[in-house]
């Protein structure tokens, strides 16, 4: 089967990674990749974004199935625009319609979703800039911490968790006045929850699901989860807390009322929802839905995926996925991710990297990296996730944390305590 992936991240290349091993995967390109994935495919000078270029890529090259990495494309309908596609439509499109990518793309479409079938999530209220009153007013006797949401895409900035109903209302303002542009036209003031985090994913065609390793990711910039938030410094999996009793109230309480959901509002779904969840308690509560893998969770999940990924991905559009069996690696996988200096602010970009031959019994995906002049330059702000296997977190870590030693750039930073907390 020729396969177009869409996305350039650490995520796609731990897919082109495992879409590789795969017999199924005959020919494989990669929109826009980077300097890790064309060593598993070809890349291709494409904006996922750009359906109509995305669209002729395919028919040129006879593409089978395609499979979308980041939310955006799917938020924007890619999946629509391929179904109505005369000659595109029989595709096999691997990411939700841009109804059910609503899950991600509007968080007072989730929050609704949520609370019509009491999938249990903090409480909100949402408001525009003509109920700016009403929200000021609802900050004011609103318990602290208080969290802000911007409804829409806003690349991972658009949450802000608040001390003081003071900041709050100052962070609300500016919020309504266009911080975020569009996506924060809408804000949801929601409560705090306090707990622990863990990430859960499945790949489902909207009815059969399969439930992927358990994964928890680490966002803050500092050691001891401190400072700014990333796009994600590292992660691991299995999760120890994450027992039986835990996952079977996951299961009846978040994913199946949600994929009854789906279908109740018509909303085709092939692809994988990330459940980013929260243990209160002993309870499982949502803090938000993604509509495609999460990154870098996908470093760990697929590494510790034994099954055939492009088998199950057919499988989900063919409505088979209840003949499949999915088999989990029994090793912990830990991945660290080696960052810009200056990252998540600003940093500079084009750093000639050195010393990815020596890495030894890590896989390196490459994030933020490109190849110019035979070299491999540094072109983001997440640069390089090390994944490592161990028989518990703490050997899986140290593997990664002794070949972090080894990749050179200059302004190079990572945290060393990943997964240390479980
Ligand atoms: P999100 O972009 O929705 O994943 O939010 C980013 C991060 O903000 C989450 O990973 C949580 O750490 C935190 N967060 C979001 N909503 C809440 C909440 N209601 N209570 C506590 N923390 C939250
Ligand atoms: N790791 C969080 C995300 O992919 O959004």
């Amino acid at each position: 089967m020729k396969i177009l992936l869409l996305g350039g991240g650490g995520r796609e290349h731990a897919f082109a990674w495992k879409m590789k091993q795969s017999p199924l995967c005959e020919q494989l390109f990669i929109a826009p990749g980077n300097a890790g994935t064309a060593s598993f495919g070809t890349n291709v000078p494409l904006h996922p974004n750009d359906f109509e270029a995305v669209g002729a890529f395919a028919l040129k090259e006879q593409i089978e199935m395609l499979v979308v990495g980041p939310e955006e494309p799917l938020v924007l309908g890619i999946y629509d625009y391929f179904k109505a596609h005369g000659q595109l439509k029989d595709i096999h499109v691997i990411g939700p319609s841009k109804k059910g990518a609503q899950l991600e793309g509007s968080k007072v479409f989730a929050k609704k979703f949520m609370m019509e079938r009491d999938i249990p999530t903090a409480a909100y209220a949402e408001f525009t800039q003509d109920t700016l009153e009403d929200g000021l007013a609802y900050i004011r006797q609103h318990t602290t911490p208080i969290v802000l949401k911007a409804d829409g895409l806003a690349a991972g900035k658009g949450v802000v968790i608040c001390q003081t109903a003071e900041e709050a209302q100052d962070e609300f303002r500016a919020m309504l006045s266009g911080k975020f542009g569009e996506a924060s036209a809408r804000v949801v003031v929601e409560e705090f929850l306090d707990g622990i985090e863990f990430s859960v994913f499945v790949i489902t065609n909207g009815k059969q699901y399969k439930i992927l390793p358990v994964a928890k990711d680490y966002k803050r910039i500092g050691e001891g989860d401190t400072g700014l938030n990333t796009g994600g410094m590292g992660s691991v999996s299995p999760v120890p807390f994450v027992d039986e009793n835990l996952m079977r109230k996951v299961e009846n309480w978040i994913i199946s009322p949600t994929l009854t959901g789906l279908q109740e509002i018509d909303a085709p779904y092939v692809g994988f929802i990330f459940f980013g969840l929260i243990k209160v308690g002993n309870s499982p509560f949502v803090i938000e839905y993604n509509c495609r893998m999460g990154d870098p969770e996908t470093e760990v999940v697929l590494p510790r995926l034994q099954s055939d990924l492009v088998e199950l991905m057919l499988a989900a559009d063919k409505s088979t996925l209840d003949e499949e069996h999915l088999i989990e690696d029994p090793r912990f996988a830990a991945t660290l991710i080696l960052v810009s200096g200056g990252y998540p602010e600003t940093y500079e970009k084009g750093k000639t990297i050195t010393g990815l031959d020596g890495v030894e019994g890590s896989i390196a995906f490459h994030a933020g990296t490109k190849l110019e002049d035979g070299l491999v330059k540094t072109n983001g702000g997440r640069v390089i996730a090390l994944t490592s296997y161990g028989m518990d977190i703490r050997s899986a870590v140290d593997t990664s944390l002794e070949n972090a030693e080894k990749v050179q750039y200059e302004g190079k930073y990572y945290r060393k305590d990943i997964g240390f907390d479980l």
